[in-house]
């Protein structure tokens, strides 16, 4: 039997916002370590996760202060799959509101090209609507073109560079996401 990859997998569930899980412990790590190895960027992180995924996931759950403000961390899982990771920023700081904003996410490089990261995004704002921000400030590097399609795609409005990140505004208005 031969090992499947992410593009042969036909997706029963579509994916959805959800804390992080044990449930899709294999995938993440396997999709986690992926990442990391086309990125170049260290794995060692990814051995403590996996000798006690319980803990792992235990203390990435909930509101936590990160940033210095209060942060949800949600996984985008289908079933057994996990996909990517979705930070929700709850206000900002001064420093967030030039760099970084409300949002960061990554899809996992097995899932990626797919539409994942466009709906994800979709997904989050609904999140963030949820917890009353009616503007969404999303930033991505000036040469990161898949992250500035994702942002104009979720109705992103530039507002300028700073630091080499460009910055968008996304409404979350009525019209949008009902009242
Ligand atoms: C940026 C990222 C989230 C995109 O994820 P994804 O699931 O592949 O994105 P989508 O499939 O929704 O594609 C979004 C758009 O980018 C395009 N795209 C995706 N990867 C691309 C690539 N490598 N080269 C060119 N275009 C690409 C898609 O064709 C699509 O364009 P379209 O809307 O015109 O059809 C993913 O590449 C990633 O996690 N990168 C590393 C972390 C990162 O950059 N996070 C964002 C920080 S702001």
């Amino acid at each position: 039997m031969g090992v499947k990859t992410a593009a042969m997998i036909q997706l029963v569930e579509s994916p959805r916002l959800v804390w992080p899980t044990a449930t899709v412990r294999t995938s993440y790590l396997v999709g986690e370590q992926a990442d990391c190895l086309l990125r170049g960027t260290p794995t060692d992180w990814l051995g403590p996760a996996s000798e006690d995924f319980d803990e792992f996931v235990a203390v990435r759950r909930g509101v936590r202060t990160r940033w210095e403000v209060p942060s949800t961390i949600f996984w985008y899982v289908s079933g057994e799959y996990y996909l990517g990771t979705l930070v929700v920023r709850h206000r900002l700081t001064p420093e967030l509101a030039e760099v970084g904003g409300h949002i960061g996410y990554h899809v996992v490089a097995p899932w990626r090209r797919q539409g994942h990261a466009t709906r994800m995004l979709a997904a989050g704002l609904v999140e963030c609507r949820r917890l009353g921000i009616d503007r969404v400030l999303v930033t991505c590097d000036a040469d990161n073109e898949p992250s500035r399609r994702v942002i104009l795609a979720n109705g992103g409005v530039p507002d300028g560079r700073r630091q080499r990140e460009d910055r968008f505004w996304i409404s979350l208005d009525a019209d949008n996401f009902g009242s």
